[in-house]
């Protein structure tokens, strides 16, 4: 359980001999947006930083808080992408593929806050699936070329998807997506499931590089009140109460950092402090779930 200062700590000594890259995909809000600006903090600039998300604004009201880099050639950017449509996913994931050699992290946030009941867009995937896996997952494994490459120029090769580890549930392997039995309990199990599952599969094909799934707590992260949800809006006037059991976005950046920053190769779930769980807790997935689920997956993204 380190502290924040600990963690901080451990941070700050992260100064590579080489420029990173590192993607944010959902970078410009809540957690995401906590990581990348304690990336850029403890870099101190001197790293291409890239931002993808929908909201340019906000991009770059945080790009612009960022320290300038020193280092010749380098970049921050925002890249705009709606992660619900599989086919955004991965035409931004192959430009970014084309123009960038190297990744050395991966970064996945992107999250809603919805109370309604399945909501397909125009390529049948619920929403919120798209946004909490499937989306992630496709980022994922159309960057890995870039990971691999970075790995083999013996840097960082990091992927890191914050969700819920350690949080899912049982899930029903014939109905992989929730076609049939879609219901905000079935689904709050599911994607921390099949995240868990990813994280394991991913690491199995790539052991050389890390995959953490983590678990970030409570973090006031202004999801509630941009939720569609009256009564998760609603529910917004509640933080301050909530202030002592739960992390600043601030907070959160550094615990989730120091998460990646600290993981070794292969499959990791991490907590809300960044420490490992282990892979058998609270986990739901087999190897039938692992190749049933990668299958269903590949088609779902193509
Ligand atoms: C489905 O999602 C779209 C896009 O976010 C939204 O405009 C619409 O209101 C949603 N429909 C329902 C029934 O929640």
């Amino acid at each position: 359980m380190p502290s924040l200062s600990v963690v901080r700590a451990f941070n700050a000594a992260f100064t590579p001999a080489y420029i990173p890259v590192a993607i944010f995909v959902g970078g410009t809000s809540g957690i995401g947006q906590g990581m990348a600006e304690a990336f850029a903090r403890h870099t101190k600039g001197n790293a291409h930083i890239v931002l993808v998300g929908r909201n340019r604004a906000a991009a770059e009201a945080i790009l612009a808080t960022f320290p300038k880099p020193t280092a010749p050639g380098v970049t921050h950017e925002f890249v705009a992408c709606d992660v619900t449509l599989m086919k955004n996913v991965r035409r931004v994931a192959g430009e970014l593929r084309a123009r960038l050699p190297t990744v050395n992290f991966l970064v996945l946030t992107p999250g809603v806050l919805t109370m309604n009941g399945r909501n397909e867009t125009e390529e049948g995937i619920d929403r919120k699936l798209a946004v909490h896996y499937y989306g992630r997952w496709r980022f994922i494994r159309d960057l890995l070329p870039a990971l691999e490459a970075a790995h083999a120029a013996g840097q960082d090769a990091k992927v890191m998807s914050v969700l819920a580890a350690g949080h899912g549930g049982a899930i029903d392997l014939d109905d992989l997506g929730l076609k049939q039995t879609f219901s905000l309990a079935n689904a709050a199990a599911a994607a921390p499931t099949y995240m868990d599952i990813a994280v394991n599969d991913f690491g199995a094909r790539h052991p050389q590089i890390s995959f953490v799934h983590s678990y970030p707590g409570l973090v006031r992260s202004g999801a509630l009140k941009a939720s569609d949800s009256r009564f998760m809006k609603a529910a917004n006037v509640l933080v301050p109460l909530l202030t002592p059991f739960s992390y600043s976005v601030e907070q959160a950046g550094e615990h989730q950092l120091y998460a990646l920053l600290k993981a070794g190769a292969g499959p990791v779930r991490t907590d809300d402090k960044g420490d490992d769980i282990g892979l058998t807790k609270a986990y739901y997935g087999s190897a039938e779930a692992m190749a049933r689920l990668w299958t269903h997956t590949e088609d779902a993204t193509a």
